[in-house]
């Protein structure tokens, strides 16, 4: 299956595509992105990620860029081009290109990127059976982390740590203790009264979409969340620990540095949620990683 991108209004394999080096996103990371699941062709959450996008153009005051409908036509084309049923799109929008210089420059317009990928979402599948580890780490990245720009060293450092000590994902913590998320992920704990737990939005976090999915599901299943700030050290005593993200969907933690999370095996609540989550991927979709119910005939 062909890896295809869009580069402001051309489309080809990503092999061809290219951005200038003068591009802002290359200097500065002046630029956002996305990272949308497409199963069945059809894509996850799409009205949510189209939102999260231009909030963040809106706070880095990236303008001029094309419509919500132009930009839906661009992602439906390149998913058919790549000819993947079931992948990523990842959308960069950066500044645009121009002279090395800090401020904006004038009359400057955007550089839209998109790339399909084909990505196989039932790895997923065995992963959450069997949990996954994280390491925590502290949270080294600036105050506007609920903007989604491409700046992403802390991130590219701490999953590099991460995935050295063979683990899935780093969990941040700030030096007072408070867990803030994942190092591309959101993270939850569970209570011993089965109470979910979540970093509230702020600026200290990104406003996931998988987050926000998810925590509609369990208040409609009367699952009851709390939004607020949790600890490092309680997250060592919490029964359950889990992550969210648009390309996981959820994951129990199960080992949390030298520790294991609880029985040491993914706890029910997680469970349930992630079923309730794939259930949520297949009506919006059709997708099914489950096993067909075999007829008794
Ligand atoms: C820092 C951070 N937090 C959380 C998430 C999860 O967000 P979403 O559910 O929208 O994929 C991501 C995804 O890339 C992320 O980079």
């Amino acid at each position: 299956m062909p890896a295809v991108a869009y580069t402001n209004g051309r489309y080809g394999p990503i092999a061809d595509a290219a951005v200038s080096i003068d591009d802002r996103g290359f200097q500065f990371a002046d630029s956002v992105y996305e990272v949308a699941a497409f199963l069945n062709g059809r894509f996850v959450d799409w009205g949510k990620h189209l939102w999260r996008l231009n909030r963040s153009l809106a706070a880095l005051h990236i303008r001029g860029v094309p419509s919500d409908a132009a930009l839906s036509a661009i992602a439906n084309r390149l998913v058919a081009q790549s000819r993947a049923t079931d992948g990523l799109l990842y959308i960069q929008i950066s500044r645009g290109v121009a002279r090395r210089d800090h401020p904006f420059p004038a009359n400057i317009r955007p550089t839209v990127v998109m790339t399909a990928r084909h990505f196989d979402f039932t790895q997923r599948i065995g992963q959450q059976k069997a949990g996954i580890a994280v390491i925590s780490l502290p949270d080294q990245r600036w105050a506007r982390c609920d903007i989604k720009t491409t700046g992403l060293l802390p991130a590219v450092l701490a999953k590099q740590e991460a995935r050295q000590a063979h683990a899935f994902e780093a969990m941040f913590h700030l030096p007072d203790g408070t867990v803030t998320e994942g190092g591309s992920t959101n993270m939850y704990m569970v209570d011993k009264a089965g109470t979910i737990i979540t970093h509230p939005i702020s600026a200290r976090i990104l406003p996931g979409i998988a987050r926000d999915t998810l925590l509609g599901i369990a208040r409609a299943n009367q699952i009851r969340v709390e939004e607020r700030a949790f600890s490092i050290e309680e997250a060592r005593a919490a029964p359950e620990l889990f992550l969210t993200s648009t390309t996981a969907p959820l994951l129990p933690i199960v080992r949390l540095d030298d520790a294991a999370v609880g029985t040491g095996k993914p706890g029910p609540v997680a469970t349930g949620l992630a079923e309730h989550l794939w259930d949520e991927v297949q009506r919006q979709t059709g997708w099914s990683a489950r096993p067909a119910t075999v007829s008794a005939f």
